[in-house]
């Protein structure tokens, strides 16, 4: 039997999603990198489009195939990340899962040949681009962050929440092993407080996230 469509709740929506690590070069050979998968962002990209949302979804490197009627920009270091989201406004939410590097490094131009002593990297703080997004004239209405925590998680994450001016932070307890793994423990941090989800495969988190962003949507048409 077949089943029912989910109702298309965000039909007529634009949502922008950022999602998977960066990668900051060293030089034209070389980067830094994380452990983001890009799962937990994908799948949030592909349950916003099962409601009828128009997604874009700006990934970093990832080896993840596109989400169905998802439209995908691919991005390496942060900075082109930033770029990308503000290109791709307006939109009416943004869910903000990448895993962007704190730093980047001040690259060389060539290939950084090996010598006597080992190079030095010389870091330079990348733009937070949830913390520009909150503050920009053309801030879409709900903007949604994540927090990776390894303890006081719904502490942090409301510091963070207000640090950024987030509507909502999705907290991750990465005390447990998150990355490349299948489940997730977050809590939902909004201004009225916190709610805790059970550890939930991936896949539930991002249905359930999506259906929170189609109500917030619906409640504020
Ligand atoms: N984020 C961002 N741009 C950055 C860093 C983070 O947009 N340069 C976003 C992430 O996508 C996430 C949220 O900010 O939605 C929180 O990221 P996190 O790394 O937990 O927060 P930081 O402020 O970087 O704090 P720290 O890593 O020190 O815990
Ligand atoms: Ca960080």
């Amino acid at each position: 039997a077949a089943l029912a469509p989910a109702a298309r709740t965000l039909s007529g929506r634009h949502i922008l999603v950022t999602a998977g690590p960066t990668h900051e070069p060293i030089d034209p050979v070389r980067y830094i990198a994380n452990r983001s998968s890009g799962r937990q962002g994908f799948a949030i990209a592909a349950a916003l489009a099962d409601l009828g949302a128009r997604v874009s979804l700006i990934a970093g490197p990832v080896a993840l195939p596109t989400p169905a009627g998802v439209t995908r920009i691919d991005v390496e270091s942060a900075l082109d990340m930033a770029a990308a989201v503000d290109a791709a406004l307006p939109a009416d939410a943004a869910v903000m899962v990448a895993a962007v590097a704190d730093w980047r490094v001040e690259a060389a131009p060539q290939k950084v040949k090996k010598g006597d002593a080992p190079p030095a990297l010389h870091l330079v703080e990348n733009p937070d681009i949830l913390a520009t997004l909150a503050r920009a004239p053309n801030r879409p209405p709900l903007v949604v962050g994540f927090a990776a925590e390894t303890e006081r998680v719904v502490d942090h994450a409301a510091a963070k929440r207000l640090r950024k001016g987030a509507d909502w932070i999705v907290a991750n307890d990465v005390s447990q092993d998150v990355f490349g793994s299948d489940g997730n423990a977050v809590h939902l941090v909004t201004a009225q407080g916190a709610e805790s989800w059970p550890r939930l495969p991936k896949d539930e988190v991002a249905r359930r996230l999506a259906q929170r962003i189609a109500d917030a949507l619906q409640a504020a048409r």
